[in-house]
């Protein structure tokens, strides 16, 4: 008995050495050497803590910014939805560097750097950071194109860019005029005993485009759909909390509760998205959505062939990534005119002038609504829905005057550059869509709402489209002002979100 015992400590020594030896490298050895590589540049952030970093650091000084909404509607937003980057910053200059265990996150504004970086094609900067690295995010960012890198992300964006093309997306408008409308029947009958009326345009637009995106990119509708985004909202829910911790390796395998629940969750997704594949598969094969795109691709012989798991990854990637987005940008778009009347009245004058009182946008007349599209830019501005890009480096480079250690995660904070006063000048955080004027232009790494570069957002022409018919069918039917209800409140979800929902008061005109 006592040598079986033996046997088994030695057996449990032999595996277990080399893995504390493998976590005593990469927890406190790389760590301290690429501290010192940044501190011999002169690159400081807040003092690290030896096994989570500044993990906490970053949780306290959020639940310190975001314990209560701000005083008034004011654009001036970065402290609250992402205070380590004025707090840091004016403590430790920039760029600076903070810690998530034992993985450096270097924070750099300057746009040259961001252009550099997001426009390499040398494969030495590497998405795979979305998520900031940790596995349990990736069960939301899925195997799909956001999280793919290499050879495997260039066959997906072959097959998928192209079922984003403008002209495919112009075949679309008479399904997203016809579904926008079906939303604003519903609010005309909303209240008929009062003039005036108030929505949660937030929850409105959500519904609306996950039933746009159901619609034109699987042929299916919302209610069949429904179930995956309801999943997707708890599985959000998990990721926010994932991301905000240390990874430590194989957690995931642990079963806890919440590793149970997301593992549940996952399945779940897929079956559903099988099932919905299944159904709506025969109709769309062949058809120009992206579902049909993505099984003629997988029939056999192709080049460019994807297995049904590989398919099922990317719609779990629209589902996510197109609906958040784009309902979080027409939620502000709409706020932001709610509060400036003044561009409220004169998008609503170009939008009865480009299309009349009842006729829905369509390709042509849309092309006409430069103010709308401002608007929209300017809102992008003000409030991205993704508050930052990471890209992790593979292997040690020069970017002007910094010199990166491999194993270094560069965030682009999108928010802070697209607020900077020495790029946007004084009023840097007032609404002013007239920077966006035809003609007017900016530096690729000081505006970047859909990133830059070969990974650009492949749904921003959609999103731009769906948005702008939003908008301008709106405009046609509504007048809306700030609901005395609202609470500004913005804060970062995964995307950049109203806290406590977007009430307006809505009147028909
Ligand atoms: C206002 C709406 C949207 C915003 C602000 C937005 C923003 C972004 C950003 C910042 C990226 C990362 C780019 C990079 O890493 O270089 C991205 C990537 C992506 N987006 Fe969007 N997005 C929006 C709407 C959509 C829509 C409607 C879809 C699809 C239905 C979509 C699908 C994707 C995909 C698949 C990627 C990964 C592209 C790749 O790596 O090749 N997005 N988006």
């Amino acid at each position: 008995m006592a040598a079986l015992l033996g046997i088994l400590l030695a057996a449990f020594l032999i595996a277990a050495v080399p893995f504390a030896l493998r976590l005593l490298h990469s927890f406190l050895w790389v760590p301290r050497r690429l501290e010192q590589r940044f501190r011999r540049q002169g690159i400081r952030g807040p003092p690290r803590r030896l096994l989570s970093g500044n993990a906490a650091d970053y949780r306290d000084l959020l639940a310190a910014a975001q314990s209560a909404p701000l005083p008034s509607f004011h654009h001036a937003v970065v402290a609250r939805v992402a205070p380590h980057y004025r707090e840091w910053p004016e403590r430790y200059g920039r760029p600076f560097v903070f810690w998530f265990g034992p993985r450096p996150r270097l924070v750099v504004s300057d746009p040259e750097v961001v252009k550099a970086v997001l426009t390499d094609s040398t494969g030495t900067f590497d998405k795979a950071g979305s998520g900031g690295g940790n596995p349990l995010a990736r069960q939301l960012f899925g195997e799909g194109l956001v999280g793919l890198t290499g050879e495997k992300w260039a066959r997906h964006r072959r097959v998928i860019a192209p079922a984003f093309n403008m002209e495919r997306i112009k075949g679309w408008i008479s399904e997203i005029t016809a579904i926008t409308s079906s939303m604003l029947d519903k609010w005309e009958v909303r209240d008929v005993a009062h003039a005036e009326f108030e929505i949660d345009v937030s929850k409105e637009f959500h519904t609306l485009i996950a039933d746009v995106i159901s619609c034109v990119a699987f042929g299916s509708s919302y209610k069949e759909g429904k179930r995956v985004f309801q999943l997707q909202e708890e599985q959000l829910k998990l990721t926010i909390l994932a991301m905000r911790t240390v990874y430590i390796p194989g957690f995931r395998f642990v079963p806890t509760k919440k590793n149970r629940c997301r593992h549940m969750l996952n399945q779940e997704v897929r079956n559903s998205l099988r099932k919905l594949i299944e159904i709506n598969g025969r109709k769309c094969e062949d058809s120009n959505n992206l579902l049909g795109m993505m099984l003629s691709a997988s029939k056999l012989g192709s080049e460019f062939r994807m297995g049904i798991e590989e398919i099922i990854d990317e719609c779990k990637t629209f589902y996510f990534a197109g609906k958040e987005t784009t309902a979080n940008l027409l939620t502000w778009a709409t706020l932001l005119l709610a509060l400036h009347q003044e561009w409220q009245n004169k998008a609503r004058d170009e939008v009865l002038q480009a299309c009349g009182k009842s006729e829905h946008p369509n390709a042509e007349n849309l092309s006409n609504l430069k103010i709308v599209n401002m608007v929209l830019k300017e809102t992008l501005r003000l409030y991205p829905p993704a508050v930052f890009l990471n890209r992790m480096v593979n292997r040690d480079v020069k970017l002007g005057k910094l010199d990166i250690p491999a194993g270094t995660q560069l965030q682009f904070p999108i928010l802070d550059i697209h607020h900077d006063v020495n790029i946007w000048g004084t009023n840097a955080d007032e609404f002013d869509p007239s920077r966006f004027a035809e003609g007017k232009s900016y530096h690729l790494g000081a505006y970047f709402p859909f990133g830059i570069g070969p990974t650009i957002c492949v749904g921003q022409n959609l999103a731009m489209v769906e948005a702008k018919v939003a908008l301008a069918m709106i405009l046609q039917r509504f007048a809306f002002v700030i609901s005395p209800s609202y609470v500004h409140a913005p804060m970062h979800g995964v995307t950049l979100q109203p806290q406590y929902g977007a009430q307006v008061l809505v009147r028909e005109i």
